[in-house]
């Protein structure tokens, strides 16, 4: 039985509503929130989860207030800054994926420094999608696919060949998507990708989830039935 999800991802929502609840500015949730991706990257590693994915900014989050994307960034920064001795000690390989021309360039740098520090991680990979919208990805991979093979080319590439023009390439579709704090939409997440995957919404707040409710939601995709469209 293959109960263990192999890539189990994440949109991380309710940050705002979660400081707003005490009184707070929205950014202090978003600060408390990094609490909950070191406490599911733990508990996605022990429970043996070779892909950990998480919705971290959105494309269309660029239209957020100025100061709450630059908060946002430099969070980025420091979890990169703070966390990737903590990568390699757990032997966990980091990618970040999105529209990397949007980022400052010291970001950009700080992201490939860190990628290329833990690419020998092997017992799970964490990927942050950073700028990422799924419409943006699959424009992307149609432009590059176009560029690279040539109008014949593109012909009679089937669904496998243009998904590696993804940026997701080499990485297993998503079996769970989990989203927090009661919303149920995708928000232009992971469009293509989530075709068979199964979701999960939690009423929790993202800095509220933690390791307890992380295993519920494994738990809950250990008793879902996937049937692919066939009848069994
Ligand atoms: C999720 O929390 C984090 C990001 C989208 C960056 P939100 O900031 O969306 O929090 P809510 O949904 O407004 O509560
Ligand atoms: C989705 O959350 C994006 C991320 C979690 C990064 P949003 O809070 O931006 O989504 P909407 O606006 O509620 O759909
Ligand atoms: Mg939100």
């Amino acid at each position: 039985m293959n109960r263990i999800p192999q890539h189990v991802s994440i949109i991380m929502d309710g940050n705002g509503r979660w400081a707003q609840a005490r009184g707070r500015e929205r950014v202090f949730g978003h600060a408390a929130g990094v609490e909950s991706v070191r406490a599911c990257s733990e508990a996605a590693a022990e429970a043996g989860v070779k892909y950990l994915s998480l919705y971290a900014f959105s494309e269309e989050n660029w239209n957020r207030p100025e100061s709450e994307i630059h908060r946002l960034m430099e969070l980025m920064m420091e979890a990169i800054r703070n966390e990737t001795k903590t990568l390699l000690k757990n032997g966990i390989r980091l990618r970040v994926l999105g529209n990397r021309a949007r980022l400052d360039e010291s970001l950009n740098r700080a992201i490939d420094a860190v990628e290329e520090e833990t690419a020998s991680g092997s017992r799970m990979t964490l990927v942050i999608f950073l700028s990422y919208s799924g419409k943006w990805d699959i424009l992307q991979a149609a432009r590059r696919a176009v560029a690279e093979r040539g109008a014949e080319g593109i012909a009679d590439m089937d669904q496998e060949a243009f998904s590696q023009y993804l940026v997701t390439a080499g990485i297993p579709d998503p079996d769970l998507l989990i989203r927090t704090s009661g919303e149920q939409r995708i928000s232009n997440y992971l469009l293509w990708q989530c075709a068979y995957t199964e979701f999960y919404f939690s009423p929790l707040l993202w800095p509220d989830f933690g390791k307890e409710a992380f295993r519920e939601a494994l738990e809950e995709y250990a008793r879902r039935d996937r049937r692919y469209g066939k009848v069994k």
